[in-house]
């Protein structure tokens, strides 16, 4: 396991300038287009946003009145979630690794997490561990940057912040292994969406987002 909560803690303070940039946001507002009118036409519970970063999905939940809890790796990441939900406080805020250990929740109507997945090795696990949050038919979404774009980061791939290079893996080269995940989680696929965001004509960006519901009689419950 490469641990990827440095790279999010050196980047928390600039990652919202870049996540409008050009450099990252078709990315981004590819996967709001498809998502947001998925949640929008979803009644409002209990959500919790995994590894919510900045808390992109959070406020936005919040707003379409979620009750929310946050979870991520990065302190940093997380204060800053924390800070932009001040007026409308998480029910819980974790830090913690996806990856290693479920968090506290139990009993939600929905789980997010975006863009996170690929830094997880073990996706099983992780997808497990949001899996068991969930009630029997709630909803897991996931969405990350697409496996062809991760096959070409590879497990050894990194960013560069303030001139230190910081771990930047994508360790999920197939639509499988998500598929499976789910499946292994006990979360029945809705629906799987692939979807190109160009950049330029040099970069092309793909996003996979995947709906699911976990099942009445999951293993994991
Ligand atoms: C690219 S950012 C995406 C943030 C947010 N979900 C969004 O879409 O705007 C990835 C986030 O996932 C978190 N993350 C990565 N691996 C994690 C893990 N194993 N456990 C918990 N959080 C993790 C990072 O700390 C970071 O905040």
């Amino acid at each position: 396991m490469i641990d990827t909560a440095p790279t999010y803690d050196a980047w928390a303070q600039t990652y919202d300038i870049f996540n409008s940039s050009n450099k990252n946001g078709d990315i981004v507002s590819v996967e709001e287009r498809f998502l947001l009118p998925v949640l929008s036409a979803i009644i409002p519970g209990r959500a919790a946003d995994f590894a919510c970063g900045t808390g992109r999905w959070a406020t936005t939940l919040s707003g379409m009145g979620w009750d929310i809890a946050i979870t991520d790796q990065s302190r940093n990441m997380l204060s800053i979630a924390r800070e932009k939900l001040k007026y409308f406080p998480p029910f819980l805020v974790q830090q913690c690794d996806l990856e290693s250990s479920p968090s506290d929740l139990r009993g939600l109507d929905l789980a997010i997490c975006s863009f996170a997945l690929c830094h997880c090795k073990n996706i099983t696990s992780a997808v497990q561990n949001m899996a068991i949050s969930l009630r029997p038919g709630g909803l897991l979404v996931l969405s990350d940057v697409h496996p062809c774009i991760q096959s070409k980061w590879g497990g050894d791939n990194h960013i560069e912040i303030e001139s230190v290079r910081y771990p930047m893996p994508g360790w999920h080269w197939s639509v499988e292994t998500y598929r499976k995940a789910m499946f292994d989680s006990g979360v029945a696929e809705l629906a799987v969406i692939e979807h190109d965001a160009i950049i330029d004509e040099e970069r092309r960006l793909g996003v996979l987002m995947i709906v699911g519901q976990k099942s009445a009689s999951a293993a994991v419950s």
